[in-house]
């Protein structure tokens, strides 16, 4: 169902929440249903990380890494992230990627060198934005916020799910380890930590399947007044 009513700046739907919520499906699924544009903010901090790996650039070295979004070639089509014009979606998939995303992630030089590239996804019709701040740092002015979640064991599952059928090897132990890893390390550090927004909409996902779950925020935007 798209929506009818005007609005007096471009929507956006901010989905925030911790790794392997459910998060990127979700919100690529309402992003379709809507005919909005898509922001996977994620992928842009692995596309860095990739890009730090292959310039030996170490993930403390903040300001260097600041320089390196600065001169970053990325490209997104038809749903492939590309580096300097080549398709690299499957392999900023890889777990390394993901961690090597969330220790770079804590620097406020190299998130404040991506925010305008994050905000120049919001064009009519709309957005829907994928992340850990999308809520709370680049749209806080978000038409609709929510904040999704679900169990540790629920998300490692779902981790181990993608992983395999991208070809992946995965160890549940392992995968159940690295989240807690990585929700601790993106929750405390000192810049745009993961949190929800005071004004999103918190969404359980552990039980739900993901058609539940886009039909939840789907009805929450529509009840959202113009
Ligand atoms: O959503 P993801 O697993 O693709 O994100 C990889 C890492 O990037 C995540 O662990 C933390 C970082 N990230 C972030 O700090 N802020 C965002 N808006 C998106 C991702």
């Amino acid at each position: 169902m798209k929506p009818t009513r005007p609005f007096h700046q471009t929507p956006v739907i901010t989905i925030d929440g911790p790794t392997a919520s459910g998060k990127g499906t979700v919100a690529a699924s309402v992003a379709a249903t809507l005919g909005f544009h898509l922001l996977d903010s994620g992928a842009l901090y692995r596309l860095t990380a990739l890009a730090s790996a292959r310039y030996n650039i170490e993930p403390e070295d903040g300001d260097a890494l600041a320089e390196l979004v600065a001169e970053l070639h990325i490209t997104f089509r038809e749903g492939c992230a590309q580096l300097d014009g080549v398709d690299v979606s499957t392999e900023i998939r890889a777990e390394e990627i993901g961690n090597r995303a969330s220790a770079i992630a804590v620097h406020g030089q190299v998130r404040t060198a991506l925010i305008a590239r994050q905000r120049a996804f919001r064009k009519p019709p709309g957005l829907v934005a994928d992340g850990r701040d999308m809520g709370t740092v680049i749209f806080p002015d978000a038409t609709l916020k929510v904040f999704l979640t679900a169990s540790d064991e629920a998300r490692a599952a779902r981790r181990h799910k993608q992983l395999i059928q991208k070809g992946f090897s995965a160890n549940m132990e392992d995968l159940l380890r690295d989240l807690r890893e990585r929700d601790a390390r993106d929750s405390n550090r000192a810049a745009a930590p993961l949190k929800p927004a005071v004004d999103a909409k918190t969404l359980d996902t552990s039980g739900l399947s993901i058609d539940q779950a886009v039909d939840q925020i789907i009805g929450w935007f529509n009840a959202v007044p113009a």
